[in-house]
C-alpha cells in the first residue's frame, strides 16, 4: 500500500481539556509520522470550506459555530493507508458507537463535541490538507536522527 497523507484537527473541546498530547501521542504510538502542525483559530470561511460536504445539513450552523469557538490544532499525519489507519483510531463520529480503545470511544460522550476530526478518503485528504498547510510546511522524514552523534 503507498504512502498517504491525512489531514487531523484536535477539536476546540480537545484542546480546552488538555488532550493535544493525548491525541498525538495515540497516532504516534500507532507508528503514523507527523509532517506537519499548526494551531489556528479556524474562522467561517475556512470552517465552510473544511466542511463543505454538510452545507445545509440541520447541523452545519452548530457545527461551524463549535470548530470556530476556539482555536484547533491542525496536523497532516503520514503512513501506507493513513487515511483508514487514522479514522479506525479516532472511532466512529458518534461517541455512542465509538469502541473502547479508540479516541472517541475512550474520551468523548457528545457527537458535537467529538475532539478529533480526520479526513474520511485519499481525495479530501488532499483538498483538506491543502486548506491549512503551505507545500512548503510539510517536512520529510529521514534517517539523519537516528545516525547523529553530537560531538562536543
Ligand atoms: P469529522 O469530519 O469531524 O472528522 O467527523 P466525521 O467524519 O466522523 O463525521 P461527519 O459526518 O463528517 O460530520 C462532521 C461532524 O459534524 C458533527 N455531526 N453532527 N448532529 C448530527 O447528526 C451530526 N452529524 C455530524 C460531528 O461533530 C461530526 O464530527
Ligand atoms: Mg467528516
Amino acid at each position: 500500500m503507498s504512502t498517504e497523507r491525512t489531514l487531523v484537527l484536535v477539536k476546540p473541546d480537545g484542546v480546552q481539556r488538555g488532550l493535544v498530547a493525548e491525541v498525538i501521542g495515540r497516532f504516534e504510538r500507532r507508528g503514523l509520522h507527523l509532517v506537519a502542525m499548526r494551531m489556528l483559530l479556524m474562522d467561517r470561511s475556512l470552517a465552510e470550506r473544511h466542511y463543505a460536504e454538510h452545507v445545509g445539513k440541520p447541523f452545519f450552523e452548530g457545527l461551524v459555530a463549535f470548530i470556530t469557538s476556539a482555536p484547533v490544532v491542525a496536523m497532516v499525519w503520514e503512513a501506507p493507508g493513513a487515511v483508514a489507519l487514522v479514522r479506525s483510531v479516532m472511532g466512529a463520529t458518534d461517541p455512542k458507537n465509538s469502541a473502547p480503545g479508540t479516541i472517541r470511544g475512550d474520551l468523548a460522550v457528545s457527537i458535537g463535541a467529538n475532539v478529533v476530526h480526520g479526513s474520511d478518503s485519499p481525495g479530501r485528504a488532499v483538498e483538506e490538507i491543502s486548506l491549512f498547510f503551505e507545500p512548503g510546511a510539510l517536512v520529510e522524514w529521514t534517517s539523519a536522527a537516528q545516525d547523529w552523534v553530537v560531538s562536543s
